[in-house]
């Protein structure tokens, strides 16, 4: 079996796992949130040096973790992008300094395809399938052919949807990060403010910062007024317009190309009205909806372990002239 150490610092989580095929033999993240959060969200140069300042513990715990030398290891990878580019070359630098000292291969990982293809950690995936990635950066319909071949159906126009969480749970005093946060609340209320559907026509797009400053005068209009209400609403209102238009749409596209599995990736795969909505209309539209374990939900090096070791069956490695790639498009997730 390939044993493989991966590396993600594309945001604000370093994470270290190292996989023989696809058995996780050890997974540990650095979650920087808490130093994030005075900040109302992550900022890129404190990312970069706090991922500095714990990479090598992590690479260490991992191999503690692991039972297994840094000599055993057949490739050394990591999240070449998209991402913050301060904090993806921590990952790029240590991944080819270990893949130097050891003589072995480095591997660039596309960080968005890694997120979609976590879905092989709860089943088997067959080519062709399509995908909705969520993320706090990317809101993609996306579909999958064959192994690293991926085209973009469609998306958002504006706000990410992980993005669009955070900033209402802002205006509801929530904290960072808010997905988390807004989905627990919204489990106390109820849907009860009607709020506009976006862009809910026939296009694969999405858009979802309209729907933010609906929240917002919303929020204004009920300071001021005398009826007494309560934020879970407001919250349960906002989660059941996003969460329907994007199980709509995904649905709909999924049946008119006739694939027959739905996957969902990304940081907002981890809601739980999104994964239980999505379950339940998979159901009647006879899609098989495939959702990663809670763990390959949010950034984490385990993905991209795994999907390290397609790009190592393919013989895609890299050199040491490699650089990250900020804005690496994932129709491109072969090419660097
Ligand atoms: O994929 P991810 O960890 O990082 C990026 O690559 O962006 O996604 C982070 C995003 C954040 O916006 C966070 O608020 C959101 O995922 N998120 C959630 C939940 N858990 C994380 N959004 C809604 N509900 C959740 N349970
Ligand atoms: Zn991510």
């Amino acid at each position: 079996m390939t044993k493989i150490l991966a590396i993600e610092t594309s945001c604000d989580e370093t994470s270290v796992a190292i996989l023989s095929g696809q058995t996780i033999l050890s997974h540990v993240t650095f979650s920087q949130i808490n130093q994030h959060k005075q900040f109302g969200g992550v900022m890129p140069e404190l990312a970069s040096r706090l991922h500095t300042e714990v990479i090598t513990l992590m690479i260490d715990e991992a191999v503690k973790q692991a039972n297994t030398p840094l000599s055993t290891i057949d490739a050394f990878a990591f999240t070449r992008g998209p991402g913050l580019i301060g904090a993806l070359h921590v990952g790029l630098q240590a991944a080819k300094t270990l893949a130097l000292i050891y003589g072995k291969p480095c591997i660039p990982v596309h960080h968005l395809a890694a997120h979609i293809e976590a879905g092989h950690f709860t089943k088997p995936l067959i080519y062709p399938y399509m995908a909705l990635l969520v993320s706090g950066g990317h809101t993609e319909l996306i579909y999958v052919s064959g192994p690293l071949q991926y085209k973009r159906l469609g998306g958002t126009r504006d706000d990410a949807v992980g993005e669009s969480y955070d900033k209402v749970a802002r205006l509801l005093d929530l904290g960072y990060p808010g997905g988390p946060k807004l989905d627990a609340l919204a489990k106390l209320g109820q849907p009860r403010y009607p709020l506009p559907t976006p862009l809910n026509d026939d296009s694969d797009d999405f858009s979802f910062s309209g729907l933010k400053t609906a929240v917002y005068l919303l929020v204004e209009k009920l300071k001021v007024s005398s009826f007494p209400w309560y934020p879970e609403d407001i919250a349960a209102s906002f989660q059941h317009v996003v969460m329907h238009i994007l199980v709509k749409k995904s649905i709909r596209k999924a049946l008119a190309l006739g694939v027959k599995q739905l996957v969902v990736g990304g940081g907002v795969s981890a809601n739980s009205y999104l994964r239980s909505l999505m379950q339940s209309e998979g159901k009647k539209a006879l899609i098989d909806i495939v959702f990663p374990p809670m763990y390959a939900c949010t950034d984490n090096a385990a993905m991209i372990g795994l999907l390290a070791q397609v790009y190592y069956q393919t013989n895609l490695f890299g050199t040491m002239k490699l650089n990250a790639d900020p804005n690496w498009k994932i129709e491109d997730a072969k090419l660097f």
